[in-house]
């Protein structure tokens, strides 16, 4: 089967670029970083990609228009025509336009059990409302923001007196396992888009295991 070409697009520290780059290069994703697009140019997401030898493009979306910027990365994302593009703590909001683009090749992840907690700071929210039972979410992005059909799910505790800190990076962990298998799910075609919803095959039997968390 043909390896993916990923195309990444990041805002902030990269560490769910970071878990994609060493998947794909230790044989656990049929999936090859192709580019990597930010719309900060001081973003650490930037760096990860300049060390890892990958082609990274910065468009700046501060000063520019919400079209402007889109069309430049656009532009850029056609030139290196992707298999798929992966937000990754891409933090802006796309154009239907954009989405409607790239119907099925567009995946986020979120870090929360969607459909809680949608929107900005998930993690803050759901330590917020006491959550023992947190996670994230991959899913292909439809135009409602993090509404899109779900791909994987993973869960993690959050003990009682967890710190928000705490919380965010037990939830991080768990990003790093599922992004990577998110894609190798795609790259082996047991997950696909199908007219607004993902249709599963040949899966493995999941976890009868319950995740107690007091
Ligand atoms: C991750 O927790 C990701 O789920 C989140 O931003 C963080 C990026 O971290 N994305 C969103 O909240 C999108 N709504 P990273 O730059 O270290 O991968």
């Amino acid at each position: 089967m043909p390896r993916l070409k990923l195309a990444v697009l990041v805002s902030g520290k990269g560490t769910n670029l970071e878990s994609l780059l060493r998947a794909s290069r230790e044989g656990r994703m049929d999936a090859d970083v192709a580019l990597v697009l930010s719309n900060r140019a001081e973003a650490p997401a930037v760096q990860v990609a300049r060390q890892a030898g990958v082609r990274t493009v910065v468009v700046e979306s501060a000063g520019r228009s919400r079209e402007e910027h889109e069309r430049l990365v656009r532009e850029a994302l056609d030139a290196a025509a992707p298999d798929l593009v992966l937000l990754a703590g891409y933090m802006r909001i796309l154009t239907p336009a954009f989405i409607r683009g790239h119907q099925g090749r567009l995946v986020n992840i979120h870090p929360s059990l969607l459909p809680a907690f949608p929107g900005l700071e998930a993690q803050q929210q759901a330590h917020a409302a006491g959550v023992r039972v947190a996670g994230c979410t991959t899913h292909f992005v439809t135009e409602t923001v993090d509404a899109g059909p779900i791909l994987m799910q993973a869960a993690v505790a959050i003990p009682p007196g967890a710190t928000p800190e705490e919380a965010r990076l037990r939830i991080l962990e768990a990003e790093h396992r599922v992004y990577p298998a998110t894609v190798q799910l795609l790259a082996e075609g047991r997950a696909r888009w199908d007219g607004g919803k993902v249709v599963f095959r040949d899966l493995p039997p999941t976890t009868k295991e319950v995740l107690l968390s007091p």
